[in-house]
């Protein structure tokens, strides 16, 4: 490595994964989320189903796969945070130390994410225990009052910002507590638990999904039989975005875990099953929420509240429902806390090499302030609901700002600094790829096929 008095390089000792499995479970940690639990249920039931699902399958093969290869490898090339790789890597190539843009964009990116997920999971958290006390199996003989009671608690709880608070601040203790104890000890012993208990879990839940509804036909049908008619332009755009907030693209964070990637695994593979593994994690969620919501004849397209009230509102009237029930969100917070303990990983990582900061201090410092924005968030709920900028309210502007613009801007920077500015021969080097028909096909991709994607998909949002 060019060692000159310019060179911005750390001497901080990183670690390093312990295995080729170690990478893919804490990477497919970061990517199953809530985006996978949460959202990719609501979207798909908003944008009307099989259709949606197919362009964001395309999405995921054609935009999604190609860019995680290149945050990864910039990632393990430059050994170093977001920042920091980037910037060794421009020197390198002698390019313009000006890229490290890209991984600040991207550090900014998973700082206002993890502030506004962190409330998100704070509910999930709440959710198990009120899915444990029986909350949802209120006044079950008549379906439309329990159906009220469910939404009045939905509404009840964001309408407290204490309640938000405390639950915020709890999940953002227990994302502090997993990264402060490091890349190994931490990370990785937390992803080892979580991701196969999170696999098991889904499982069982489809499976209660198909054999207590009998409807695992009509939700699959939803899921997979396209009706082009309902694909409407937008939703090209939504399925495209959500497929960089689904494998945590553009956010830094695969840069930071690519850092950690010993030599000589492959980065192509790494990513292929990374891809592969988040995918199917969210079509199982959707095959095990579509059943449930189809049987009770509920509405797919609610939105934002589809498992927060309208899969209570169900759980509340099956058998088994509570036991279930707890089991689903135990499992959205499993889902949610593999992915938020790697949103803050690139900030900790760039504070221990920029002035040696013990990690414990580092977590503890950028916990404290992604907490202190997530008070914002939490507001937005209630006292500040009428605070509107561009018309969205505090929680919403991030989320808009964050899924539909820093994280496709960095990844479209990302894609050019790997198809561009870096050489052939560096990413060839570190993809362990020769001039074969694979590494042509990411050049190209890379080159063109992204970088023309995601400016469509930045220029539409910002109009
Ligand atoms: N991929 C995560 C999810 O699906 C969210 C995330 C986005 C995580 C960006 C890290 C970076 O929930």
């Amino acid at each position: 490595m060019a060692n000159s008095a310019s060179t911005p390089v750390s001497v901080y000792p990183h670690e390093h994964w312990s295995s080729r499995l170690a990478f893919v479970f804490a990477a497919t940690g970061s990517a199953v989320g809530l985006g996978n639990v949460w959202k990719f249920p609501y979207i798909t039931g908003q944008y009307g189903g099989g259709a949606f699902v197919l362009v964001y399958l395309v999405c995921i093969a054609l935009i999604g796969i190609p860019i995680m290869m290149a945050e990864v490898l910039v990632g393990r090339r430059g050994g170093q945070s977001p920042i920091h790789s980037v910037r060794v890597i421009a020197h390198q190539e002698g390019k313009s130390s000006g890229w490290q843009i890209a991984g600040w964009s991207g550090v900014l990116g998973a700082f206002v994410i993890l502030s506004s997920y962190s409330v998100v999971g704070g509910w999930a958290l709440v959710y198990v225990w009120y899915a444990v006390s029986g909350a949802f199996h209120v006044a079950v003989a008549d379906p439309a009052q329990a159906s009220v009671a469910i939404k009045g608690i939905f509404s009840g709880l964001k309408a407290s910002p204490a309640q938000l608070l405390l639950w915020h601040t709890v999940f953002m203790a227990m994302t502090v507590f997993i990264v402060a104890r490091g890349v190994k000890a931490g990370l990785e012993t937390a992803v080892t638990y979580l991701m196969p208990a999170l696999f098991v879990l889904l499982v069982l839940l489809v499976g209660y999904a198909a054999v207590s509804t009998g409807k695992i036909v009509e939700g699959a049908a939803f899921l997979f039989r396209p009706d082009f008619s309902k694909l409407t332009w937008d939703a090209v755009l939504v399925a495209l975005g959500h497929a960089f907030f689904t494998l945590s693209l553009g956010a830094g964070v695969m840069v930071a875990y690519g850092s950690y990637l010993p030599r000589h695994i492959s980065i192509a593979r790494a990513s292929i099953t990374v891809s592969i593994l988040d995918t199917i994690v969210a079509l199982l969620a959707g095959l095990a929420i579509f059943p449930v919501v189809f049987a009770h004849g509920l509405e797919p397209g609610t939105g934002p509240g589809l498992i927060f009230v309208t899969l209570p509102i169900a759980f509340g009237q099956m058998p088994l429902g509570a036991f279930f029930g707890t089991l689903f969100f135990v499992l959205l917070v499993f889902a949610a806390l593999s992915s938020a303990i790697s949103l803050l990983e690139p900030m900790v990582e760039y504070f221990q090499e920029h002035r040696g900061i013990n990690r414990v201090t580092a977590a503890l410092g950028a916990g404290a302030g992604v907490w202190s924005l997530g008070i914002l968030s939490v507001l937005s709920f209630n006292h500040w609901e009428e605070v509107k900028v561009f018309g969205k309210n505090l929680f919403d502007l991030f989320d808009f700002i964050t899924a539909n613009i820093m994280l496709p801007l960095t990844g479209l920077l990302m894609a050019v600094f790997a198809g561009w500015v870096m050489s052939r021969a560096s990413t060839q080097e570190e993809l362990e790829l020769d001039e074969s028909l694979g590494y042509w096909l990411w050049h190209v991709i890379i080159r063109y096929v992204t970088p023309v994607g995601v400016a469509i998909v930045f220029l539409y949002n910002l109009i």
